[in-house]
């Protein structure tokens, strides 16, 4: 199974739309996938409860309350159906400290969105430290990736994060562009995948570098396990 975090200590930056979609993507390939909800808010939850019956399944749960997330954290994989592929973790935001460890041990790959404003890029910055510092995330050897999520090419703040995201020691993956697209494929329970109007093209390209990387960071992960 891979397990996949998406995570950033900022609210608003698309961890939702990234996870969400991502499940969408993995069902159509028809892989086993199973949506954790950590968010209290429980968006992600709502989008799957959208979805009509007649799409490709994903599992859904809810760990909602966040005290106690060490039990909550380890009961929770026993609900995840065992024959699961790709279980997705959509985080709530200002996790921290000893709670943003407790998430890091549960997963074998991260994923950042990061959005275009001077505001997002200092809180990132602070955030990636903290998941290197705190996370270890290098000595547990896990994939970290960041996204650029929103995008508006061509503009002041976006090629300020572009630079930015350039001079990181992870990966980054690819650039979502601010589209209408998303927010009609959270009102239907679907993801840019399930849509086939030509104006998601672009966007279907766009998942394709990070797609790609989670699909190549799965396979060296398994045959790594296989040499052990
Ligand atoms: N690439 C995008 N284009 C347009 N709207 C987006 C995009 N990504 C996210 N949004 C919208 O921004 C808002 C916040 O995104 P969300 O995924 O809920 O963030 P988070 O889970 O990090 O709080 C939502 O209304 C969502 O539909
Ligand atoms: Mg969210």
């Amino acid at each position: 199974m891979q397990k996949i975090l998406v995570i950033n200590s900022k609210g608003g930056c698309g961890k939702t739309t990234v996870a969400t979609n991502l499940a969408s993507y993995f069902a159509t390939q028809n892989l086993s996938t199973a949506l954790l909800d950590f968010d209290p808010q429980g968006s992600s939850i709502r989008w799957l409860s959208q979805r009509a019956k007649s799409g490709k399944a994903i599992y859904g749960v809810h760990v909602a309350s966040r005290k106690n997330n060490t039990g909550l954290t380890r009961s929770f994989q026993m609900r995840v159906p065992p024959e699961t592929e790709r279980m997705i973790i959509d985080a709530p935001a200002g996790i921290t400290g000893n709670e943003l460890r407790d998430l890091i041990h549960l997963v074998d790959t991260i994923i950042v969105p990061v959005l275009p404003s001077s505001i997002d890029i200092h809180a990132v910055t602070r955030f990636i430290e903290e998941l290197l510092v705190v996370g270890k995330v290098r000595q547990m050897g896990l994939n970290v990736a960041v996204v650029a999520n929103r995008a508006k090419k061509n503009t002041l703040t976006y090629k300020a994060l572009e630079r930015f995201l350039k001079t990181l020691k992870l990966p980054f993956v690819t650039t979502l562009r601010d589209t209408q697209n998303y927010v009609h494929a959270a009102e239907r329970g679907i993801g840019i995948h399930e849509m086939w109007d030509k104006r998601t093209d672009s966007d279907k390209a766009q998942w394709r570098p990070l797609v790609r990387w989670l699909e190549d960071v799965y396979l060296i992960k398994t045959k790594q396990k296989i040499a052990h």
